[in-house]
């Protein structure tokens, strides 16, 4: 489909998503002008009192400076993604196509997840989040009674890759699905041109103004990449686009691992049900992470929220048998350690197998 300005659909939120990540330090900065704003309209003693404030403020205008100034490292490869489709537009005229309205968000969140996949402040949430799936990867792999290189893992809801990459460094076939462009881009730049360990610092919680002790537990700082992503590796491979029109091929995968993912759905049966055709006979679905249902809230999305309890059947209606499962394993995600709020999920962590008739000696007629 071809929009106004001849640019197709695609490569017009393309370029609205490069917009939106060059906007970051202009958008994030307003935010800041409009607490002056307001601060210039109270009574003088107020803002005499307020001084310090002040001077925190103007702290954060640095640290937000000190994040802009990732961003065009980031776009300047952001076009030759996905065999150079979007090369072509690197010098297209970009202000023919606006920002996201609630793209700046996505921006800053992609500081967190930074955060959380590749430095070493986020190790303790990797340790509770990733950690359970790769040792079950590995405890159903073992290196000594299989070829790894064969065994092919899909991660879909990859983020920024850090689980994908993991499970591809210990020798798996591995690869990565994620659908938030935001994403996409800030992981290629991360994977493949990142250098050096520590190479970047970033402040991940600037744009969080509340529950702040002292401006400085907002300008908590972390040094990102914890590990040099371009050491070789098993084979590893990130795809991008939504994960139930990618995957339709039944029978592929010996393992599907996801982390904090299937709550993305608007009807998490889909998803099960996917993971169950894509998986080899025989296969393990490994899961991790809460149902906060993300489409839930969202006005006019057809959302379904089923409990555990009847997520549970539903595994066992579609044909998977669930070998072992926990609830309440605790664990974080993107969180400041210095917040005076403090979100730790109970979550549930579960290893479903897809069974093999032929092996059990059970046929169709
Ligand atoms: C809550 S995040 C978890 C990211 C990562 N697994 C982690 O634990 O840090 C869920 C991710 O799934 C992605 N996602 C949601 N629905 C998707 C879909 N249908 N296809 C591909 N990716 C999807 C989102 O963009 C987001 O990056």
């Amino acid at each position: 489909m071809e929009s106004n300005n001849g640019v197709t659909e695609e490569r017009a939120y393309f370029l609205s998503v490069i917009n939106t990540f060059k906007s970051y330090r202009e958008q994030s900065l307003k935010r800041i002008q409009n607490k002056e704003c307001s601060i210039a309209t109270l009574p003088y003693h107020h803002k005499k009192w307020l001084a310090k404030y002040q001077e925190d403020l103007d702290k954060l205008k640095q640290c937000i400076d000190k994040n802009a100034e990732f961003i065009p490292l980031v776009l300047q490869h952001a076009y030759n993604m996905f065999d150079n489709v979007y090369s072509s537009m690197e010098t297209a005229p970009t202000d023919e196509v606006g920002t996201l309205s609630e793209g700046i968000d996505k921006v800053q969140s992609v500081f967190k997840q930074l955060m959380r996949d590749w430095s070493s402040l986020g190790a303790s949430e990797r340790q509770q989040c990733y950690s359970p799936i790769i040792e079950e990867i590995e405890l159903n792999f073992p290196e000594d009674s299989c070829d790894r290189g064969e065994v092919e893992v899909l991660v879909p809801g990859a983020g920024l890759g850090r689980l994908a990459f993991e499970i591809a460094l210990r020798g798996f076939k591995c690869q990565g699905n994620e659908f938030n462009l935001f994403m996409l881009i800030v992981s290629f730049h991360v994977l493949n041109f990142c250098k050096k360990v520590d190479e970047f610092l970033i402040y991940p919680w600037i744009h969080q103004y509340c529950n702040n002790i002292r401006v400085e537990d907002q300008m908590v700082s972390a040094r990102f990449p914890d590990i040099k992503p371009t050491t070789p590796r098993g084979n590893f491979s990130m795809t991008a686009g939504d994960f139930l029109e990618v995957y339709t091929a039944g029978n592929e995968w010996h393992c599907v691992a996801t982390c904090f993912f299937i709550d993305c759905a608007p009807n998490v049966v889909q998803f099960i049900e996917t993971i169950y055709d894509i998986l080899k006979p025989g296969g393990l679905w490994i899961n991790l992470g809460p149902l906060l249902y993300h489409y839930s809230d969202v006005r006019n999305e057809k959302s379904i929220e089923p409990s555990f309890q009847v997520l549970c059947d539903v595994i066992n209606k579609v044909g998977f048998d669930m070998v072992k499962y926990r609830t309440g394993v605790k664990t974080k995600y993107c969180q400041n350690p210095f917040s005076m709020l403090q979100y730790e999920y109970d979550s549930v962590f579960f290893v479903c197998r897809k069974p093999d008739m032929l092996a059990n000696g059970v046929s169709d007629n």
